[in-house]
């Protein structure tokens, strides 16, 4: 297809729903928002907001940030039934614009082995479910899930079913990342060019990572036509994980010679919404990732920084600022007041339920701004996660906590936590200090759970910077990220590891859509 040079790119984030499918990367209500308000001042056209029949969390979680956000379009996933779609229409109802994706496996496999149903029967619901969809929003998206591996001749069946059935937007995804490029652009022009009415839809891309081609396959899919991408911030998703958001939205603006359309994002809001998103899930971006990467523009070798202080294009074809790096402003300092920190909160997004949690959080500043010279927002968004972790009724709270680490010594700790409101104390030796304090919260809690990942990020730079904790535990099927921040790398270990306790001892359930 050739498409004109206004063509507009359409940019659908996943983040809060195939992202937070990421083992451990659940996130609270309050969390999603604080994703959400990030996505819709980066621009996102469509804020995939989570799956509204997983839980009542979920519904909850879809519908606040319905409620809030509203220069983006609001979107819930919903199998192709009664339930899911009703259950997606209630919790997109209040927003200003708001989409329901309503998605049925097509190919062989998955209608034989998962869904047990005929692909007439599989063509019949996807056409009930954008028919029941169309009650709630005429803003209608169906997905075929498995396209990559699902026969061409039945595609066009369906899309051309649930195009006439109202659907706006036909999305096909390469659910198990098998595509390569060449392939994936020529199913998208074949679909294009078969399936009848296909100029009244916008087509769309879904594609996961799994042999590293998500973002390659997304961008032949816009080479051939597609005008919406489903992608995520950082790539996260499960496995390998989804498209990712920064590169495919960097490639096009970079190369706008070969590409015939643009996003509306705000690339200087690209490295903040991946550190934000890292922060809360847990999920550390690794240094060389492009764009995001903390290397992602540093020129080690001699060569390349003299080349580059010559004439920066001889090594740079993006400008690291405008993606948001160098942008970590220096916001507040130990002399900073409430309104100044009142105000950059607002500025950030971030709202705080009550007036006691906004003193709280100030008394933790004051505190951090004795530790830490300079406050940057990373901090501050660090600082609320914690606040919002230490003010939720949760079953474990850290109270106390002493370690003895010393040359020829064995690392001792002594840790104090409150359970379920009654304090409790217990000490054990490790092979670290921090070691030691897991030992001691496992003496206490008992969970069994086994850890999977223990990993520290500074979250600014400098010896004075906050150190934030991700712990990563397993039990019984079920994963769970933790996560603490502190100056005192000890004390943030503690932190996470207790807050991932909690997580598991939460014991929210909620059904994956694809399962
Ligand atoms: O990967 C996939 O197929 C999906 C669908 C629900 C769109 O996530
Ligand atoms: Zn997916």
């Amino acid at each position: 297809m050739q498409s004109s040079k206004q063509d507009k790119l359409i940019v659908f984030d996943t983040t809060l729903r195939d992202g937070e499918q990421s083992p451990g990367a659940a996130m609270t209500k309050e969390e999603k928002i604080r994703i959400a308000r990030q996505l819709e001042k980066l621009g996102v056209d469509v804020i995939e907001a989570g799956f509204a029949a997983a839980s009542p969390g979920d519904a909850d979680a879809i519908s606040a940030i319905a409620q809030i956000v509203k220069n983006s379009t609001v979107c819930s996933l919903a199998r192709a039934n009664e339930r899911d779609v009703r259950a997606a229409g209630e919790a997109i109802k209040s927003a200003k614009s708001g989409r329901i994706h309503t998605f049925i496996a097509t190919s062989p496999i998955h209608m034989e082995m998962k869904l047990r149903m005929t692909p007439d029967q599989v063509l019949e619901n996807a056409v009930k479910a954008v028919k029941l969809a169309l009650e709630y929003t005429d803003d209608v998206e169906f997905s075929a899930e498995d396209a990559v591996r699902s026969e061409m001749d039945f595609l066009v069946r369906i899309f051309d079913a649930v195009i006439q059935a109202g659907a706006k937007t036909i999305n096909v995804p390469d659910t198990v990342g098998y595509s390569i490029p060449v392939l994936w652009g020529e199913r998208i022009k074949q679909l294009i060019e078969h399936v009848p009415n296909s100029g009244k839809v916008i087509w769309s891309t879904h594609c996961h990572n799994d042999l590293g081609m998500a973002v390659a396959n997304s961008l032949a899919a816009v080479m051939n036509g597609a005008r919406q991408v489903e992608c995520t911030i950082n790539g996260l998703g499960e496995r390998a994980g989804n498209a990712s958001l920064e590169e495919i939205v960097m490639a096009v603006k970079t190369r706008r010679d070969i590409f015939s359309c643009d996003s509306r994002i705000d690339t200087t809001q690209i490295v903040p919404s991946s550190k934000l998103v890292s922060s809360i899930t847990g999920y550390p971006v690794q240094p060389n990732k492009a764009i995001v990467g903390a290397n992602a523009f540093a020129h080690e070798s001699g060569i390349h920084q003299d080349g580059v202080l010559k004439h920066r294009e001889t090594y740079e074809i993006m400008r690291a600022e405008d993606v948001g790096w160098n942008t970590n402003k220096l916001t507040l300092g130990k002399l900073s007041g409430r309104n100044a920190f009142r105000s950059r909160l607002q500025e950030l997004g971030i709202v705080l339920d009550s007036e006691e949690a906004m003193n709280a959080a100030f008394a933790r500043f004051k505190d951090l701004a004795d530790k830490k010279r300079e406050i940057y927002d990373e901090d501050l968004h660090a600082l609320v996660s914690d606040e919002v972790m230490a003010e939720a009724h949760e079953y474990y709270k850290l109270v106390y906590l002493h370690v003895c680490s010393e040359t020829g010594e064995t690392p001792h700790a002594t840790i104090a936590i409150l359970e379920n409101g009654i304090e409790r104390r217990d000490e054990a030796d490790g092979g670290g200090p921090v070691d030691a304090a897991f030992k001691a919260l496992e003496k206490m809690a008992g969970s069994g759970a086994e850890l999977l990942l223990y990993s520290v990020n500074n979250i600014t730079t400098g010896t004075d910077a906050q150190g934030e904790v991700t712990v990563r535990l397993s039990k019984g099927g079920r994963i769970v990220n933790g996560l603490g921040a502190d100056t005192d790398i000890v004390i943030a270990s503690a932190k996470a590891y207790i807050n991932a306790l909690n997580k598991l001892h939460s014991k929210l359930e909620r059904a994956h859509p694809q399962v």
